[in-house]
């Protein structure tokens, strides 16, 4: 079989909320995607992934999904998503949409109909149980288990109605859909189907290692200091997940023309990725695994740790060794979910920004899989200055915050700490586009605070400056177009005990790579093994400006390349 496409693919991720407003109402909309549609072109990526934008109350931003088959008339109408495809193809790019089928929102037809009764032809399409036994049905504790939801509070909605409590790993308003039923999963491939028969290309799949849970539905482990168990041991990667992503194959991808299929698994393990991306398998083309974006955090997500480098590289080195044979991985620092990547693996301030930005990137490309780019991250944006609570709009800040600060005991500026370091509505800052008003972003107001920082850091800017991170990417994405040991080397981690320095070289052919990336302030030298024979080699890219050898200045980065 001749390799797909995706293999020498970047893909670039936008948040449509975020990205750019063309009507004046603080939020971005699908018009506003295409009138920026040659930004992307520009920077040479191939693929657009869209996060939700059908119809939804919006309580975790799109996540919620109302109605599958109608655009979110905040974003546009289904006219504006057929012009904006059109324009993607007509710029030799491709689109993938966001399929979150785990749940839909509470205000979904299907939803609406099984909550109606417990006879209703639609009951079992979600998870219902009754109250604990010998529990007062809707009193304390007497939910059907221990589960918390990941945005605060119990994974349980006691609903008066039927006396019994619904399943909602996510928020009140994001049911879990039950796959257990047929006929469930015969309605997600019909709306799926007709995504692609409308000239989609693919699909990125929100959480899409939650849908088999154990259906026992078992207590969890409660952390000591929380109120509620993890329940994910219970509802990831269940026993029927492989299953239902072959019958999704099957049944919506067979046949068809080449499509891009990644599926976000929060609790996948290398073996586990190996299984659902072999292609003899057909499931999915590959998955995003979260280990490398967890490395600077405990068990409990909300505790921060420095990043050490050594650990990062023993993350990322064995999932390449892990797919090296079969399967292919994602290869991504940043999304929606993430704060931003310079100001978490890099540093932020004015002397290194536009250094360590290109370092970051430069490493992430250069590894053996398909590239991501979140929107913003080709010019460097960073974390936002969040002063307080009430500047923060994302349904899990807000969840942990109310949770640890009102029912955990917790002092509210130690949760503000760790919300400015991590919360997700760093990433979701609207789109820097230049130095005006709300960086051009809209005429209205935003409905998250612009960055002041817009001022300097912009798109416009970085398009002006040959030496921006926007132009870096530029050249990252057309070296991954132009050489195939980018696409194809075999990957060798070195100096895997450095804590400043992460070095690998790639080799296809007679041609080899080598990339070192300093992830320190400080000056360091790379003692690879065999660093004479690299002396005469071509540099092919760097973000300082003297060639130093492997004499790196602080957050340098170094390409190499030799031909045997
Ligand atoms: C995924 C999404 C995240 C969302 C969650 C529930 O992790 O990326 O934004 O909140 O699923 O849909």
């Amino acid at each position: 079989m001749d390799n797909p496409w995706w293999h020498r693919s970047v893909v670039y991720q936008i948040y449509p909320r975020s990205f750019a407003d063309a009507n004046g109402d603080g939020m971005g909309d699908l018009r506003g995607i295409i009138q920026r549609l040659d930004h992307l072109a520009g920077l040479g990526v191939d693929v657009i992934w869209l996060s939700p934008i059908c119809r939804s109350p919006q309580d975790d931003n799109g996540y919620d999904i109302s109605d599958y088959q109608d655009i979110d008339p905040a974003f546009g109408s289904l006219a504006d998503f057929d012009e904006l495809l059109a324009g993607v193809h007509e710029r030799g790019m491709r689109l993938i949409m966001d399929l979150v089928v785990n749940h839909s929102s509470d205000e979904h037809a299907w939803f609406a109909e099984s909550r109606s009764g417990k006879d209703s032809p639609k009951r079992d399409w979600y998870w219902w149980r009754p109250a604990r036994p010998g529990m007062e049905p809707g009193t304390p504790g007497a939910e059907p288990n221990n589960w918390g939801s990941v945005f605060g509070g119990s994974a349980w909605e006691y609903d008066p109605a039927t006396g019994e409590y619904y399943l909602h790993i996510f928020s009140r308003k994001q049911p879990d859909l039950n796959w257990e039923n047929p006929e469930v999963r015969e309605a997600v491939y019909a709306m799926m189907n007709w995504w692609l028969d409308r000239g989609v290309d693919g699909f990125r799949m929100d959480v899409i290692d939650h849908i088999s849970k154990d259906t026992s539905l078992p207590d969890g482990v409660v952390r000591p200091g929380s109120l509620y168990a993890e329940g994910g041991p219970h509802y990831m990667n269940g026993p029927r997940n492989h299953e239902f992503l072959h019958e999704m194959h099957e049944r919506v991808f067979a046949g068809r023309a080449t499509l891009l299929t990644v599926a976000e698994m929060p609790g996948v393990t290398i073996e586990e990725a190996a299984r659902y991306t072999d292609p003899a398998r057909r499931e999915v083309d590959m998955v995003f695994g979260f280990e490398h974006v967890w490395v600077d955090r405990g068990p409990d997500p909300w505790v921060l740790y420095p990043l050490r480098l050594t650990k990062l590289k023993g993350i990322l080195g064995r999932w390449q060794a892990g797919l090296a044979d079969v399967g292919w991985n994602s290869l991504y620092w940043n999304n929606h979910d993430q704060p931003r990547v310079v100001s978490r693996y890099g540093d932020d301030s004015p002397e290194f920004r536009v250094r360590s930005a290109k370092m970051l990137g430069a490493v992430l490309h250069l590894h053996r899989g398909t590239p991501y780019i979140y929107q913003g991250e080709e010019i460097g944006m960073t974390n936002a200055p969040f002063a307080s609570i009430a500047d923060f709009r994302d349904i899990e800040a807000l969840g942990h915050y109310a949770q640890a600060v009102e029912h955990e005991g917790h002092s509210s500026e130690d949760v503000l700490t760790v919300l400015r370091a991590r919360g997700r509505d760093n990433a979701r800052t609207p789109m820097q586009w230049d130095d005006s008003h709300q960086a051009g972003f809209t005429t209205g107001t935003p409905w998250l605070a612009v960055n002041p920082n817009h001022k300097e850091i912009n798109a416009a800017a970085a398009v002006e400056d040959p030496d921006s991170v926007y132009h870096f990417y530029r050249r990252l994405i057309a070296l991954r177009h132009d050489d195939p040991v980018v696409v194809y080397g075999d990957f060798t981690m070195l100096l895997p005990d450095d804590e400043r320095l992460y070095a690998f070289t790639r080799r296809h052919g007679d041609t080899e790579l080598l990339v070192v990336g300093n992830f320190s302030g400080e000056r360091a030298r790379a003692d690879i093994p065999g660093a004479e024979a690299w002396s005469s080699a071509e540099l092919v890219l760097t973000n300082a400006p003297a060639r130093t050898g492997l004499d790196l200045e602080p957050w340098q980065v170094v390409i190499y390349r030799r031909r045997a």
